[in-house]
């Protein structure tokens, strides 16, 4: 039995859930084949991914593909109500989400979701997966593979292959080209500007706007506030990044400096206390500040917390902590602002993400038996496949190699 807020709030989520599938045309086509050819019958998938329109969409294609699938929410800030209950009463998808848990609700929910004895998992941040390895070891017997989405699961999911205690294979979705190119780096850079904007209707244009941590969503981020007319400065500690963001044409600075003069503050780091106490100090008045990383580690909220005189919440996912007459502004409890705020990526960047965890589920029943309890890439087929599909939807044709390309590629004989 399903666990949401409302089963009455399906209708609106039907329509939600059909307007982000007409943006999805690479999950579109697998869909179609996947409903005809059902290479997921007989398959258990246990599913903890943020319960969004475009979630709604990939369920939906591995329910048709023959899968008995369940989905639980991989936040407790990022489900869309309305989407849990279209998936639960339309669909018959067991949903455990409600947007606003505790965090006791959200682990009852990830155990929930595992009645259906999962043969495959497919988790966005590694809780279902660490679940399942600390506490309910008696499922790992029929799961042969999962998937991750995303890089923050996909660093502890290396670390418990290093520590040998990973049972079975996944293949790190986050790692395809496909994904990680386009959903970090484009989506990211647009749902958070969007999460920002809706959360707090200031202009960004001649603000000061530090973004930490310039990996792939850094760069999003960092490009797309530059595109709105902010001052971009990225803060970093890796030396290499620092210095493509420099030459990317961004002030880079150290956080101490950084905070110091921000009217922005976005954390996207996948690291915890990068916004912390000693920062808060020097902060100025009415700094806003939010975090785009997978876990609400990145701001020292306990401090903040501990700091501030008073609290109070100004508007929807807006509180203010008051510190002496200085005010800073955390947005949503310093969650996933984008998918807290707003409403996640973009169908059409989800769109390429959510085809490879398709791709990769079908693989994995397929291949299971070949790999070992490790991390695995996409393989580059699945990856090349989704970018064509993608160019195609788009109207976009390429060029191919000629054979005396191809050829010279391949040896090494000829130079000048
Ligand atoms: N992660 C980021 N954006 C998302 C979305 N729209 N749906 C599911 N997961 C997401």
């Amino acid at each position: 039995m399903s666990e949401i807020k409302d089963s009455k709030l399906n209708k609106q989520g039907r329509d939600r859930v059909e307007w982000a599938y007409r943006d999805m045309p690479v999950l579109q086509e697998i869909n179609s084949s996947m409903s005809r050819r059902k290479p997921l019958k007989g398959i258990n998938i246990a599913a903890c991914l943020h319960v969004t329109t475009e979630t709604a969409n990939l369920l939906i294609t591995l329910k048709n593909a023959g899968a008995k699938v369940s989905c639980c929410a991989s936040n407790p800030l990022s489900t869309q109500d309305d989407v849990a209950a279209h998936l639960s009463k339309d669909y018959g998808i067991e949903t455990y989400a409600i947007k606003g848990i505790n965090n006791k609700g959200y682990y009852k929910h990830i155990i929930d979701s595992l009645k259906i004895g999962p043969n495959l998992t497919m988790d966005d941040g590694c809780d279902l997966v660490t679940v399942v390895h600390k506490s309910h070891k008696k499922y790992l017997a029929n799961i042969i593979g999962g998937t991750e989405e995303t890089t923050t699961g996909v660093i502890r999911l290396k670390s418990m292959s290093n520590n040998n205690v990973l049972k079975y294979p996944i293949i790190a979705v986050n790692n395809a080209f496909t994904k990680h190119l386009f959903d970090n780096r484009y989506g990211t850079g647009q749902s958070v500007m969007d999460s920002i904007m809706r959360a707090t209707n200031r202009l960004v244009s001649g603000k000061n706007f530090v973004v930490c941590g310039y990996g792939w969503c850094g760069k999003g981020l960092a490009m797309r506030a530059n595109g709105l007319g902010a001052n971009v400065i990225v803060t970093e500690i890796d030396p290499t990044k620092a210095l493509e963001a420099k030459m990317d044409g961004f002030r880079v600075m150290s956080g101490n400096e950084a905070f110091m003069i921000a009217d922005f503050i976005c954390s996207v780091t996948g690291n915890l206390n990068v916004i912390d106490k000693h920062h808060f100090k020097n902060m100025k008045d009415g700094v806003i500040v939010s975090n785009a990383g997978h876990f609400n580690v990145e701001i020292n909220i306990d401090s903040l917390k501990k700091m501030s005189t008073k609290r109070k919440k100004i508007r929807n996912d807006i509180e203010e902590y008051s510190i002496g007459k200085k005010k800073i502004y955390l947005l949503s409890d310093g969650r996933l602002v984008n998918l807290s705020a707003a409403e996640g990526h973009p169908s059409s960047v989800m769109d390429m993400s959510f085809a490879n965890q398709a791709l990769c589920s079908e693989h994995m029943v397929k291949n299971h038996k070949k790999l070992h309890n490790d991390v695995y890439d996409v393989p580059i087929e699945l990856d090349n496949k989704v970018a064509q599909i993608k160019l195609k939807s788009m109207g976009v044709e390429i060029d191919k190699l000629t054979s005396e390309q191809d050829a010279y590629l391949n040896s090494w004989e000829s130079g000048t």
